[in-house]
Formats: structure tokens, C-alpha cells, sequence
């Protein structure tokens, strides 16, 4: 075996020493990563993640938990977490990751990331939420982009829209064409995530970066109680006029479903939409169209997916954590899994020439909004405040949409008691 490995076949024929006793091969380590990723997109994505780890030798244990947003699979985990079972990895981001590394659970995977200079390759904006005491207790996979609106060209075109709309006002006056057309203006999912994620967009495009910051990442009173955030709740109320009436608990990508298949023309979501888009064999710029929402064209909400890994006994689970972390970094599965995902490498300086013209778009906005001071963190995907914080806003901001009868003046008062207890 050996020497037919080496490449000498004369010595094949040769008289073999007894072999030693082989040793035995190393038991692969089952690697459970549970994650959230279950649509026809992001399965794409995590069957990438699955084969770069196989490819280091490890045994994928799959721990998909359904659910967009990943409301369910938080529930799941920390049920896991609590009776003292774990998985080796979990898809967790932004401020939670401080949450889970307060209860000592997070082993530090500073070795890796200093081996690696992550310092040096990740924006600051994005090191700075995989760490907690100064180790990292995170791995980033992408930075997605959530101010996005996406679109039907045909649609648009039978509808007689020109051009995808700049602004709230034109966006009305496009959604009213589409009504008139036969066809649904507005795909949307009425689950809380997804009335939050079209909500945070209203507020950007609204009132601005400057304003977003202070009344959704520093929760000031003053900014949600003011004049500027009444208009965007009327301006967020007024779009369910032109949603289905079938919106009502519909999954995300359904809702993508209905734009690609041209029933609908609009959908407000960030781009992991995109990656069901592709999925469908649909071009940007040919099956469908993407643009910055009305009026956020200088700004950028990210929402950077991340994995965190658990403090485990068990030698090749920490080898595997360890090349897990390592492999998600690579420039090479960068490359593959944002291609698929819809998202944009999260490592400084990675060539997008052979991405589409959305991602080059998200890339150098990304760049310029860091700049401007117009990249602001996603409340809707957990990167702006604490979990329970957030869930309690995205609650109100829920009840507001359904609850035709609750006032803007009442829908306030609830969000900002939201964001204060
Ligand atoms: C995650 C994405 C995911 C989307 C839908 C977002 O919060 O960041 O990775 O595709 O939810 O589940």
C-alpha cells in the first residue's frame, strides 16, 4: 500500500515485511451545527459549509431548525444549552453572542483568529461584534444587506413602471400602477421578523441614517417619540394597502416566490432574498431587479451571520471548531458560499469580479456608507440591541401592522416602552 502510494511499483513484487500493526484510522469527529438555513437558497449555502468541513475530515451532523430570521432555532438552542448538551457550533450573531459568552459558555478561538490576522482582514465594525472581552468567540461567514427592495421586471412592465422607484412617494405611485395591472404591489410575509425587517427599512429611507441610529440602535426616546418616526409608521402603514390577503404567516421565501414568478412586483427583504432568486436561475438585471429601498441609497443596514462555538471536552471537537473557524474565513469558501448566499464576503479587499451587479453594488456601498456614517447595524436581524430588547420593539411594531384600530400616537408609546424595560 505504502509503496504503491509512493509511486515505486518494482517493489511491489518484492518479498513484504510483515506489516506493522496499522494503527487505527482516527474516528471522524461529529461536528453538530445547528443553523437556520432551510430554504432553497440557503440550503445551496449550507451544503457548502457541509463539504468545506467534510473536506477537512470531520462528520457534518446536520441541526437545521426551520424558521426565517431564526426565532426558532435561538428557542432550540438555548433548550440544548440549558440541559448541558450543546451543539459543537451555532449560527448566532450580533449582541447575543455577548449574551451567550456572559454565561461561560464560549470556548475563545483567539488562536485561530490570530494565526489568521482576522484583525487585520475583517472591518472593525464586524471584529468588534465576534468578540467579547477582547477574544473571539465568533466566526463571520458574510455581511448581508438588509435595505433592499427587490423587483419583477415584467411586472413592472405590464404595469407600465419605469425605473425602480428613489422614494417613498414614488414607490406609491409605482405600487398603485401594479394594484391597477391585476397584480399584487407588495409581496409580504406577515410574520413579526419580516413586519420588522419592511419596518426598518420604512425608518431608514424616512428619516435617514442619523435618524435610525439614534431611535433604533440607541433606542432615544426623544427619536421615537418625534414627528420623524410618525411619519414613518404612517408611511409603514400605508404599504399593507397594497400586500395580498393571503400575507398573513406567509414564509419569506414564498414571498420571494410570488416576485419570481411574477405575481407580485415588490419585496422588501435583505439579500439573502437574492440567493432564492439565483436559485431559480434568474440574472440581476434580466429575471429580476435590485435596488437600495426608496430613499436608503446612501445607507446600509448589515446583518453579518456568525458561528459561535461551544466549550467542549472533547479534543476533535475543539480541532474541528478550530478548522471550522479557520475554513469559514478562506478566501475559497468566501468566494462559493456568498455567491450562493446573496450576501458579500466579509473579508476586506475580496475581488467581486465574479459576482453579480447586486453584490458589486452591496460591496462598494458597504465601503462608501462606512464612510458617510451611513452603516447602521440591523435591528430587525439582531445586530443593533440585546435580544429581549429587540423582540419586545419588533412585538409592538407587529401588533401595529395587524391592529388597523392602534394609532400611530399609541403604536409610539409601545415601542418606546418596548425600549426601556
Ligand atoms: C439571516 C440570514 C437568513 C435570513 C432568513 C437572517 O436573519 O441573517 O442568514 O438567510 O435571516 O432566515
Amino acid at each position: 500500500m505504502l509503496a504503491t502510494a509512493c509511486g515505486k511499483k518494482e517493489d511491489v513484487a518484492a518479498t513484504p515485511a510483515p506489516a506493522p500493526a496499522a494503527a487505527p484510522a482516527p474516528a471522524k469527529t461529529s461536528v453538530e451545527v445547528l443553523h437556520y438555513w432551510t430554504s432553497g437558497g440557503e440550503a445551496k449555502s449550507a451544503a457548502e459549509l457541509k463539504a468545506m468541513l467534510e473536506a477537512k475530515g470531520h462528520e457534518w451532523k446536520d441541526f437545521a431548525v426551520a424558521g426565517g430570521g431564526g426565532d426558532n432555532a435561538m428557542t432550540v438552542l438555548k433548550s440544548r444549552a440549558v440541559s448541558g448538551n450543546p451543539p459543537t457550533a451555532a449560527q448566532v450573531k450580533g449582541p447575543a453572542i455577548q449574551e451567550w459568552a456572559a454565561e461561560g459558555m464560549l470556548a475563545s478561538i483567539d488562536s485561530v483568529a490570530q494565526a489568521e490576522k482576522w484583525d487585520e482582514l475583517l472591518p472593525k465594525v464586524v471584529a468588534d461584534v465576534m468578540k467579547a472581552n477582547g477574544s473571539y468567540v465568533a466566526a463571520p461567514v458574510n455581511v448581508h444587506r438588509v435595505n433592499w427592495m427587490w423587483a419583477n421586471p415584467e411586472v413592472l412592465k405590464t404595469a407600465g413602471v419605469t425605473g425602480m422607484p428613489k422614494t417613498w412617494d414614488e414607490f406609491f405611485v409605482a405600487a398603485d400602477k401594479i394594484k391597477k395591472s391585476g397584480n399584487v404591489a407588495l409581496a409580504h410575509g406577515g410574520q413579526n421578523w419580516q413586519d420588522f425587517t419592511v419596518f426598518e427599512s420604512v425608518v431608514l429611507g424616512v428619516g435617514g441614517a442619523a435618524f435610525y441610529n439614534d431611535a433604533l440602535v440607541k433606542l432615544d426616546p426623544a427619536a421615537i417619540g418625534s414627528p420623524t418616526m410618525t411619519k414613518a409608521l404612517n408611511t409603514f402603514r400605508k404599504l399593507k394597502g397594497y400586500t395580498d390577503a393571503a400575507s398573513t404567516g406567509r414564509d419569506w421565501n414564498m414571498t420571494t416566490a410570488m416576485v419570481i414568478g411574477g405575481k407580485a412586483g415588490f419585496q422588501f427583504m435583505g439579500d439573502w432574498a437574492k440567493g432564492e432568486f439565483t436559485a431559480a436561475g434568474q440574472k440581476p438585471g434580466e429575471g429580476f431587479l435590485c435596488a437600495a429601498a426608496p430613499g436608503t441609497a446612501n445607507a446600509y443596514t448589515f446583518n453579518v451571520d456568525s458561528f459561535i462555538m461551544f466549550k467542549l471536552k472533547d479534543e476533535g471537537a475543539q480541532k474541528a471548531q478550530a478548522d471550522l473557524a479557520s475554513a469559514i474565513l478562506s478566501t475559497e469558501f468566501q468566494e462559493v458560499f456568498n455567491q450562493n448566499k446573496g450576501s458579500i464576503p466579509v473579508r476586506l479587499g475580496h475581488n467581486m469580479e465574479k459576482f453579480d451587479d447586486c453584490a458589486k453594488l452591496s460591496a462598494t456601498d458597504f465601503v462608501e456608507s462606512a464612510k458617510s456614517g451611513g452603516l447602521v447595524p440591523s435591528i430587525a436581524h439582531g445586530m443593533a440591541v440585546d435580544p429581549a430588547k429587540a423582540g419586545a420593539i419588533q412585538d409592538a411594531v407587529t401588533q401595529f401592522w395587524n391592529d388597523d384600530k392602534l394609532s400611530v400616537a399609541d403604536a409610539q408609546k409601545r415601542i418606546a416602552q418596548a425600549a426601556t424595560n
